[in-house]
């Protein structure tokens, strides 16, 4: 099952000395271990006990600023309720729980080819406490075999995780066997379950699959997923965006149409001037395709949205991008390459303040095949790439400062292989390579 592709953390607080790092392919040699799906009887699948016990738990901010979660889970022996009990965790002396509320949900299933889902509950909580949701922690296991168990481990923790796509690849079964996103649901949920996940669609949930008669794109994703849309005016769960904590998130689809005119175009046309940097001062763009990517596999598949968005990106000063689909590592410096116009010639990428930091995080690590081939020579603009695993933790410390580290975690360790400081286009707008002066 291929796991976590690309995995990203937003963090809150902790402070991490600072040493600058220059740009680099780095020499980092992977053990080379040739993994597998984990079979479908594997522990981490199993099926909590009990009858119609919930299972696939998981959670995703409800609302645009917070205040909201929704909870999903799935039954499987009978519909059952979808309704969620909860209540305030009072901290200090008196620790007397706040009154229990009830909130009322939907249950949804689907059927794919021949493939029947379970109880799909969705159910959204709203007016929350933000300090309080739910609680939890990720569990402290020495589990390695696994990305998710690698942040698990991470001695820092994010408060929420952006997810770039690919969830993993029912989609390479036979009749994209969706019984493994119900493996899935359950592997993640140790996760998931605690901490909002904030998902942006990738290639292998697009599952459309005309032999078998599947042609609705997105639709095991689109039943199991649900995200809070239309609290940004979106009018597809495939794009809209949310803040959270001082960070206004923007997610993009890479494979629904993005041209001019086009429902995702108009959104976003509408969206970025919506953006207050007072109150959200950073700005972060989700999106599964890379539009900065020197690997060869999945080379220049971006810029059919980097030709049409790019211009705004710099106009509205996104601080950073993320991206997955390439297996490897990838940051970039700030450069635009917005002075190219077909026939000027200009088509180098060029230094550029105004533009975001590209980060490339699709690398999926024991479950995918990793890619290695990269376009040589290194371009000016690659900072620093490496064909390992790992997962990302991008620190917010005020409305100037976010403290960037991806963390390598093929040794078994948490490695922060590499790191960098980011200052705020909008308020700290000052220069801040690593290598490309
Ligand atoms: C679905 O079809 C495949 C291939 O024909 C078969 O192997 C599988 O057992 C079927 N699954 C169900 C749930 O009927
Ligand atoms: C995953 O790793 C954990 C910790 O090492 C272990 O308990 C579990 O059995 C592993 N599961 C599989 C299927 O490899
Ligand atoms: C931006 O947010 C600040 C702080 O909440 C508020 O004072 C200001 O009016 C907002 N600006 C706009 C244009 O809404
Ligand atoms: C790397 O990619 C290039 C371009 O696609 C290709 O020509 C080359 O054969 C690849 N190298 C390997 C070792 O696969
Ligand atoms: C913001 O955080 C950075 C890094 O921790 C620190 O150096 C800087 O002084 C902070 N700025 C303000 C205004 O607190």
């Amino acid at each position: 099952m291929g796991v976590v592709e690309g995995l990203l953390a937003l963090a809150l607080v902790l402070n991490v000395v600072v040493v600058s790092n220059g740009g680099k392919s780095s020499l980092f040699v992977r053990k080379t271990k040739k993994t597998c799906d984990m079979p479908l009887d594997s522990d981490v699948f199993s099926v909590p006990p009990g009858y119609n016990a919930p299972q696939q738990v998981h959670i995703t901010q409800g609302d645009l600023v917070g205040r909201g979660m929704i909870v999903s889970w799935v039954t499987t022996d009978e519909p059952g309720s979808s309704a969620v009990r909860y209540w305030s965790e009072k901290k200090g002396k008196k620790k007397k729980n706040g009154k229990k509320k009830t909130a009322e949900g939907k249950m949804v299933t689907y059927r794919f080819f021949n493939y029947s889902s379970g109880f799909i509950h969705h159910t959204t909580i709203k007016n929350l406490e933000v300090s309080v949701l739910l609680g939890g922690d990720l569990g402290q296991s020495f589990d390695s075999n696994i990305t998710l168990s690698h942040y698990g481990l991470s001695p820092r923790k994010g408060e929420t995780v952006l997810f770039v796509g690919d969830l993993f690849y029912a989609d390479n079964y036979p009749n994209h066997d969706n019984v493994r996103w119900d493996t899935w649901g359950r592997f993640t949920e140790r996760s998931v379950a605690y901490q909002p996940w904030i998902w942006t669609v990738g290639n292998h949930e697009i599952d459309f699959a005309p032999e078998i008669g599947e042609t609705v794109p997105f639709k095991p994703f689109s039943h199991r997923y649900h995200v809070p849309y239309e609290a940004s005016q979106s009018t597809s769960p495939l794009w809209y965006s949310i803040k959270r904590a001082s960070a206004h998130i923007i997610v993009l689809s890479s494979y629904s149409a993005h041209g001019k005119g086009m429902p995702q175009y108009k959104w976003l046309e509408e969206e970025l001037p919506k953006v207050n940097r007072s109150e959200t001062p950073w700005l972060i763009v989700l999106m599964h395709s890379p539009w900065y990517n020197s690997y060869n596999n999945h080379y220049m598949e971006g810029e059919t949205m980097r030709v049409v968005y790019e211009a705004w990106f710099l106009k509205y000063k996104v601080d950073v991008v993320f991206a997955g689909h390439v297996h490897a590592y990838e940051r970039s410096e700030r450069v635009s390459n917005i002075a190219y116009n077909v026939i000027n010639g200009l088509c180098t990428p060029v230094k550029d303040q105004s533009a975001p930091v590209y980060i490339t995080i699709g690398d999926a690590g024991n479950y995918g095949v990793i890619d290695t081939n990269m376009t040589e020579p290194q371009p000016e603009y690659s900072a620093f790439r490496e064909d390992s695993f790992g997962h990302a933790i991008f620190d917010i410390k005020n409305r100037t400062h976010a403290y960037y580290s991806w963390n390598r975690n093929q040794d078994g360790v948490a490695m922060e292989a590499d790191y960098v400081w980011f200052f705020n286009r909008y308020w700290y707008p000052v220069d801040d390579s690593t290598v490309y002066v």
